[in-house]
């Protein structure tokens, strides 16, 4: 016998995800590595099957199973409590319909029976990508102040199988806790090409361009779990990145305005969280004129970068042409000025994305700030200097080898 109460829970959850779903993953694959048990669910409440003689991991020789030996407290147990340590070369092979995929790689480094992950050093490639090469999880998390690590791929898979090699590095071993696989649309190709800022000439991305997101910011907003997202993307508060000595105000819609997905952008574009929040500048349209909205994303250089920016017009007395119109800069360089949300949707209310790639300059120093900033535009003399943002997605292309790390 069920109670009412989880009942009435089920059906607003329905409900919610009745009214949002453009797309149901054909495929959507959660493997707990080197579990001894065959179902675990992790406290998102998804449910992840054991690569214990899985059909997925090709062969287990020179690997074993173990569980970490202790658990930081943001921790979940599932996927990184338990993991698969690999001696040699092992393969995963994972059955997919044709087209792209988000490839997830959960790692918690710990020690694992008598091997301390602290020392592992490994490569990850899948057919001709290098994803991670010589790379060491504990020192990732260490500069990154954090426990664990989610490393997601943007791949596309002609063949009907996603295969993904670890390789430990000479004398030392590999290790994996949760391999996640979701098939996808095509949701950041253009083989049109994107601008690319400071250059006049497009930049496609492909069937043969493959991603690493980096950052994925809910602006203005809050953390957005995997379940709350059709593509179980994960989506962060913006304030680690902010920048400016002015740092904006947070909004959120009003409650009667509703947010409506058009055909050309579909509700898996990103979550309706993510657009009923914004960060704006100040009430004050003259201070507004003395600073930069401004984010500091560190990545590394040599790469090229694919940037989104997510917008939504959610003040309802902003709804005509020309009331706030604003610049977008990055790197110090203007690449889209005067930018009127309501000319280009038509009304508040309604997402709209823009893409562009940057190219980094090649520096020294192998980590710079790619840095984002908006300020208002008065060339039309709008009613309001004000600008904002909903959303930041930054990824990393894959170089001319094939190669995502230094
Ligand atoms: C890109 O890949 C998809 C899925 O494999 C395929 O349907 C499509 O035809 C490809 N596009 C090009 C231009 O090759
Ligand atoms: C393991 O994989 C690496 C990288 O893919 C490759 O260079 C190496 O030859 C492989 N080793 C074995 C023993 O297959
Ligand atoms: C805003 O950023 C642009 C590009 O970096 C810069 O030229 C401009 O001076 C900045 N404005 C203010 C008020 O800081
Ligand atoms: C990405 O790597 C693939 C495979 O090596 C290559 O064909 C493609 O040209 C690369 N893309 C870019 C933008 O360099």
């Amino acid at each position: 016998m069920t109670t009412i109460f989880p009942i009435i829970l089920y059906l607003t959850s329905l409900i919610n995800i009745v009214l949002a779903v453009d797309y149901i993953p054909k495929d959507h694959i959660l493997v707990n590595c080197g579990t001894f048990d065959r179902k675990t669910t992790d406290p998102d409440g998804r449910i992840w099957s054991s690569d214990k003689g899985s059909k997925y991991l090709v062969s287990s020789k020179g690997t074993f199973r173990a569980s970490a030996k202790t658990q930081a407290p943001d921790v979940g147990r599932v996927p990184y409590m338990s993991g698969r340590v690999m001696y040699s070369n092992a393969t995963y092979n994972f059955p997919i319909s044709p087209g792209r995929v988000f490839l997830r790689l959960y790692f918690y480094p710990n020690v694992y029976s008598r091997s301390n992950a602290a020392n592992a050093v490994f490569s990850v490639t899948v057919g001709s990508y290098a994803l991670l090469r010589n790379f060491n999880v504990y020192k990732a998390t260490q500069k990154l102040d954090v426990h664990y690590l989610v490393k997601e791929y943007y791949i596309n898979v002609d063949s009907g199988i996603l295969t993904v090699t670890f390789s430990p590095s000479y004398n030392t071993f590999a290790f994996v806790n949760g391999i996640e696989v979701v098939s996808m649309p095509s949701l950041y190709d253009n083989e049109d090409g994107d601008n690319i800022i400071g250059a006049s000439s497009p930049f496609q991305i492909e069937n043969s361009t493959t991603l690493e997101s980096l950052y994925r910011l809910n602006v203005g907003g809050n953390y957005i779990s995997p379940t709350k997202d059709e593509l179980f993307r994960s989506w962060y508060d913006d304030s680690p990145y902010r920048s400016s000595y002015m740092l904006g105000v947070a909004e959120v819609a009003d409650p009667g305005l509703t947010i409506t997905y058009r055909k050309s952008l579909p509700s898996y574009t990103a979550p309706v969280d993510v657009y009923t929040t914004a960060r704006y500048m100040t009430p004050d349209s003259f201070r507004n004129l003395e600073f930069n909205l401004t984010w500091l994303l560190p990545i590394d250089t040599r790469f090229a970068y694919l940037v989104r920016l997510h917008f939504c017009q959610i003040l309802s007395n902003i709804d005509k042409v020309n009331q706030m119109v604003f610049n977008i800069y990055v790197n110090k360089i203007t690449a889209f000025s005067a930018v009127d949300v309501i000319a280009l949707t038509n009304s508040n209310g309604a997402p709209y994305i823009m893409d562009f790639v940057v190219i980094m300059p090649i520096t020294k120093d192998p980590k710079q700030d790619l840095r984002v900033e908006l300020n208002p535009s008065t060339k039309y003399r709008p009613q309001y200097y004000n600008a904002f943002l909903n959303g930041l997605e930054i990824f990393k292309i894959n170089n001319t080898d094939g190669i995502l790390t230094i």
